[in-house]
């Protein structure tokens, strides 16, 4: 088979992403992390398209650099159309147009949300190739979503969330417990050493196909409320078991969800996708079930969980093998699947 070079750019939130991928293997994956929104607590979206400016060129020169190949040798340009914020979007679609202008290289404009999803194509990663039909629990800073995928363009969302996402609530949790933003892998990192049964908090009840999530984080607000009233140290000297307690029930609550869900439709095999999926027990607990009640499990490489090119290069990729005609691309801040 001949070469099909793509090359990818992800600028939708707070990574500055460039991939190239060879027909549905990657060559090489560079990703800028933005550490300035730190100190604010989330991500700040004026200084996100600021650092996604500065960085778009070094990212891009680097991928090129580590794949030894030039803009040239590309046979297709994929970037992020959305969802994201609008600011940060714009740097990656005005930069790609711009390549696609100057070089005459088609350009296609890739769902964020279907990347996650599409992620699990990516060659090279698995032992034994994910199969169509499949079904993809996506868990992120903005998302949650239950998708089921026919093939490689044809993506349903069966179940959403409410409210808040599921990175969302840990994110928030993990604000009301004192640690810093992004909370999710601190979170991940102090419940190692915590009692995951030391405190229960309310989870919604799990008779909706959709997710909630905005109780859970008002059940631990009012509970650390409670307490420090009487202790104002309490969540100091509890920080391990609040954590682990708080992060049981967000995973519990999403392995419970999935798991009655995805029974109504005809699938073999299932994943994780997105940035919560690097989280260490929604990983064990999502292989362990999967594999109790007979499915094949895919967890994507912790580079491929979170924001990244690659997986906006092999949506890219597969939406242009389907469909070559040349569209106008704009940012979409709100895009559905
Ligand atoms: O997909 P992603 O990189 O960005 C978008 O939101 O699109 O996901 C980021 C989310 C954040 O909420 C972050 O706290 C969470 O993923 N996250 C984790 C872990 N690593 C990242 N949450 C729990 N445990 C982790 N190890
Ligand atoms: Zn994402």
């Amino acid at each position: 088979m001949s070469d099909f070079y793509t090359l990818a750019v992800e600028s939708s939130c707070d990574e500055t992403s460039a991939a190239i991928l060879n027909h549905q293997k990657v060559v090489a994956l560079v990703t800028a992390t933005q550490a300035v929104h730190e100190q604010y607590g989330g991500v700040v979206p004026e200084l996100a398209s600021r650092a996604h400016q500065s960085n778009i060129v070094p990212v891009v020169s680097a991928v090129f650099q580590k794949a030894n190949l030039t803009l040239q040798d590309m046979h297709l340009l994929a970037v992020t159309e959305g969802p994201g914020l609008m600011g940060a979007l714009h740097v990656g679609v005005a930069f790609m147009k711009s390549l696609s202008m100057a070089s005459g290289k088609p350009l296609v404009g890739v769902n964020h949300m279907k990347g996650h999803v599409l992620a699990h194509c990516i060659q090279g990663q698995y032992e034994k190739e994910i199969q169509f039909p499949f079904a993809c629990l996506t868990v992120s800073g903005g998302h949650t979503q239950i998708v089921l995928v026919e093939t490689s363009t044809d993506l349903k969302v069966v179940s959403t969330t409410l409210d808040d996402a599921a990175g969302e609530a840990l994110d928030k949790g993990a604000k009301l417990l004192g640690l810093p933003y992004p909370g999710g892998p601190m979170v991940d990192r102090l419940s190692k050493e915590g009692n995951p049964k030391a405190f229960a908090f309310a989870v919604p009840k799990k008779k909706d196909n959709d997710f909630s999530f905005s109780g859970l984080k008002t059940s631990l607000l009012y509970f650390i409320q409670a307490q420090t009233k009487t202790n104002p140290n309490f969540i100091q000297e509890n920080i391990h078991d609040l954590c682990a307690s708080y992060q049981n029930a967000v995973v519990q609550y999403l392995m419970d969800q999935f798991f009655r869900i995805v029974k109504e439709y005809n699938v073999k095999d299932i994943a994780l996708a997105g940035g919560v999926s690097a989280n260490s027990l929604l990983r064990s607990e999502f292989q362990k079930r999967g594999v109790e009640k007979g499915y094949q499990t895919f967890i994507p490489q912790f580079e491929y969980c979170t924001d990244n090119a690659a997986m906006i290069g092999i949506s890219g990729y597969f939406e242009y093998l389907k469909n070559p005609v040349a569209r106008n691309i704009v940012p979409k801040p709100r895009m559905a699947i």
